[in-house]
């Protein structure tokens, strides 16, 4: 197997940069539109065959170094439950969003194996499909990223929701975390059983916290999710969108990996890192939208600077945007191979 992805985690020597996608298998594919016609989103990440389909077609097409499971991170708030529903331009949707200790009492810790087999389901065709090519990554939200979703109802601009309940009512902030931090151990444990090679946590929406709250309300339960799958031996990456104001705390996760988005220089987060993490990230995913040139200049930037970390995986500091040619998504990883070979 192709264990670049793998040694740059755990910071060994590498050949190359691994690189990897986030939001790698989506629209921006003519291939995934292809199955989304047939099938509507959720069906789609319920289906383990048609899952593991999707998660193979940028491994294909675009030549990265690790695929990920094709899910998302709401599939365990709907086993908690809460009515999951995906709308054509609005996104998510969750039915009675939590604001008071009455919506909490309903939801419920979840069980993988009785209330998302599919999901370990599809880990174990792709590990069967992957067999001696690249390693497989698991995902979940952070623990904060998730309850913005359960608080808001479904995607926010500013929080106000999560921030009133946070600041008004902590009791039932930290109650609803506890319950979501005992089902993302659960389900990131399940997925490491059935297969996983690593973990990506996502906290997309730690950035809008003040220091001071993220330091409160979501650092002590990514720890303790990391905690819990120390055991398991598997590398564990925690990305942070918005971190330039979180990464010196960020690094305290006990992650082996911190991804990172592109409002911060790569170089300078990974002086404020230091060596005992490795780094993944962070081109901007409009960066696709240049010309070669513009591209192979701002990746050789990254690339540089990255060798200084005690590892780096390259990746965009968000998800891939559904307007990207894919042309130019396979551009970026042969950018990044061939001017990083040792
Ligand atoms: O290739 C991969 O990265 C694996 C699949 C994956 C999806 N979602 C598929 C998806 C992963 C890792 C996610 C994570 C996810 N989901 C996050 C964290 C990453 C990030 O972007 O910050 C978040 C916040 C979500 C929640 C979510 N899912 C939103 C807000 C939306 C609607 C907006 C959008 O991007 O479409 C989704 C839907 C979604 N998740 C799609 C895909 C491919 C599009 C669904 C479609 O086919 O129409």
């Amino acid at each position: 197997m192709n264990d670049t992805f793998l040694r740059a985690c755990r910071g060994e020597a590498v050949d190359y940069t691994p690189v990897w996608i986030m939001r790698q298998a989506g629209r921006y594919l003519p291939e995934y539109q292809e199955v989304r016609r047939r099938v509507d989103f959720l069906t789609l990440c319920k289906t383990p065959e048609l899952a593991a389909e999707v998660t193979l077609q940028p491994v294909d097409i675009l030549g990265v170094d690790a695929a990920i499971l094709f899910s998302d991170i709401l599939i365990p708030v709907e086993a908690m439950g809460m009515k999951l529903r995906f709308l054509e331009n609005k996104g998510p949707v969750l039915s009675r969003p939590v604001r008071k200790q009455r919506d909490l009492d309903h939801l419920v810790v979840m069980d993988p194996k009785k209330d998302v087999p599919f999901v370990l389901e599809t880990i174990r065709i792709l590990r069967r499909k992957l067999r001696r090519k690249i390693p497989l990554i698991g995902f979940s939200g952070a623990p904060f990223t998730l309850a913005t979703y359960m608080i808001e109802g479904g995607s926010s601009k500013n929080f106000l929701n999560t921030k009133t309940v946070m600041f008004s009512a902590p009791g039932i902030f930290h109650s609803l975390m506890e319950r979501i931090t005992e089902t993302t151990i659960n389900y990131l444990a399940a997925q490491i059983k059935a297969g996983a090679h690593a973990i990506q946590i996502f906290d997309s929406w730690a950035g809008a916290l003040a220091p001071n709250d993220y330091r409160l309300f979501s650092l002590p339960y990514v720890k303790r999710t990391i905690s819990a799958l120390k055991p398991l031996g598997v590398p564990v990456i925690y990305f942070v969108n918005n971190c330039g104001g979180l990464l010196e705390m960020a690094g305290t996760s006990g992650a082996d990996v911190i991804g990172i988005d592109w409002r911060v220089d790569i170089g300078k987060a990974i002086t404020r890192l230091g060596r005992d993490v490795s780094i993944q990230g962070n081109l901007d995913p409009c960066a696709l939208f240049s010309d070669r040139d513009t591209l192979k200049s701002k990746v050789a930037d990254i690339l540089k600077k990255g060798t200084r970390a005690r590892g780096h995986i390259f990746n965009l500091g968000h998800g891939i945007l559904p307007q990207t040619s894919p042309e130019m998504a396979k551009t970026l990883v042969n950018l990044v191979h061939d001017q990083s070979r040792r």
